[in-house]
């Protein structure tokens, strides 16, 4: 054991390499991604060179730095806590997708997790780029069926000036986030591509997207299970489906979703604009949410409430929508139905002058005399 300690730490001390590293990383608190390795040059691999600046970062505290005008081809770029507080990651370049043979299914392009304070910012041209167009057109191509930035169990993030384009499935998603802010987004897929949602936020709470541009095949925003007090305002959305809460009642039966407020958004060539979508069979609530000041151009559906939202389950159930306000809707629509409101019929029950116990039924029986 004496003998083995002896021996790395010769090695340390004769290591030129190691030495840089140990000044990069002591210097200014600044982690260039080109000083730990990567070629920038969008074919080379270049995730070790992320991890290691990443593992510096994180340990010592500071900025990591993905410098301007340069592509940097990985993929699964792991930015995990938890870190010394306040991690900056300055991102002017861009990371994107390697070819579609390497790509696993399953793995993200960017992952961050586990973070306090994490601040991203960028020039406006930095970001991610996923290259889904030869995922697209394909039928049997598994794909990903993830994001290209996933964020998971933040808290306090804040991430402006990126852009996030062609994804091969949805862009940006957060999942157990609690605080974050998005400014000055940039989404870009065409309106062909499908599942392409733009934002994807579940089980988190108090979001704010703001002042953002949201170009995509699905969604530009989805609101998902068990999020609250998410916030979406100054966002220009389309091509894409508009913005929604839900579909709720999918994956899992007990879907809750309130206190949404979207404002001052312009939906331009959109299938639709504010979308409440409930599957049939699920349960949970969308509660408390607030549609204003919305500009359409050309909107098939403004303002659309589906209960009946595709592939229901077989059940006498429903997510129970309430408190819903839309207000301050003006412009075109492109479609018949400028207002939607497709809820389910709910079953009653009577009783006259009947007698008995009823013990788990649906709908309930509350009315039977003893
Ligand atoms: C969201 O908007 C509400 C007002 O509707 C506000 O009280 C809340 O602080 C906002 N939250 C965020 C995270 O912006
Ligand atoms: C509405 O959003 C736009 C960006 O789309 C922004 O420039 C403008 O200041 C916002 N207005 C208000 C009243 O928030």
């Amino acid at each position: 054991m004496q003998m083995f300690n002896f021996f790395v730490i010769i090695l340390g001390f004769i290591s030129p390499c190691l030495c840089t590293r140990l000044n990069v990383g002591t210097k200014n608190n600044n982690y260039n991604v080109m000083d730990y390795g990567a070629r920038g040059d969008g074919k080379t691999d270049d995730s070790h060179a992320f991890v290691n600046a990443w593992s510096s970062a994180c340990k010592y505290g500071g900025t990591l730095t993905i410098p301007a005008e340069k592509s940097f081809m990985a993929t699964n770029v792991k930015f995990s806590g938890p870190c010394k507080p306040k991690i900056h990651i300055q991102f002017d370049g861009k990371i994107v997708a390697p070819p579609k043979a390497v790509w696993k299914s399953g793995e993200y392009l960017i992952y961050i997790d586990n973070l306090d304070g994490l601040t991203i910012d960028g020039n406006g041209k930095g970001g991610a780029d996923g290259d889904g167009s030869t995922w697209w057109q394909c039928q049997n191509c598994n794909r990903p069926g993830v994001q290209l930035f996933h964020f998971h169990s933040c808290k306090n993030l804040k991430v402006s000036n990126i852009m996030v384009t062609n994804s091969p499935s949805g862009h940006v998603s957060v999942n157990q986030c609690n605080g974050a802010t998005f400014s000055h987004i940039s989404i870009n897929s065409p309106s062909n591509s499908p599942n392409t949602d733009g934002f994807d936020i579940s089980f988190s709470s108090n979001i704010l997207v703001e002042d953002s541009n949201i170009k995509s095949g699905d969604d530009c925003i989805a609101i998902n299970g068990d999020s609250s007090f998410i916030n979406a305002t100054g966002i220009t959305c389309g091509p894409g489906h508009g913005i929604s809460v839900g579909s709720l009642g999918k994956v899992r039966p007990n879907d809750k979703v309130s206190d949404v407020h979207v404002r001052n958004c312009t939906f331009t060539g959109t299938s639709n604009g504010g979308r409440i979508k409930t599957k049939m069979g699920g349960s949970g609530y969308a509660k408390n949410i607030i549609f204003e000041e919305i500009i359409l151009d050309n909107v098939k559906n403004p303002i659309i409430i589906d209960q009946k939202y595709k592939n229901g389950l077989p059940r006498n159930t429903d997510v129970v929508v309430s408190d819903v306000k839309f207000r301050g809707f003006t412009g075109t629509c492109s479609g018949d139905i400028a207002i939607n409101l497709d809820c389910r019929k709910k079953l009653s029950v009577v009783c006259n002058n009947a007698y008995g116990t009823a013990t788990n039924t649906i709908p309930s029986v509350t009315c039977l005399l003893k």
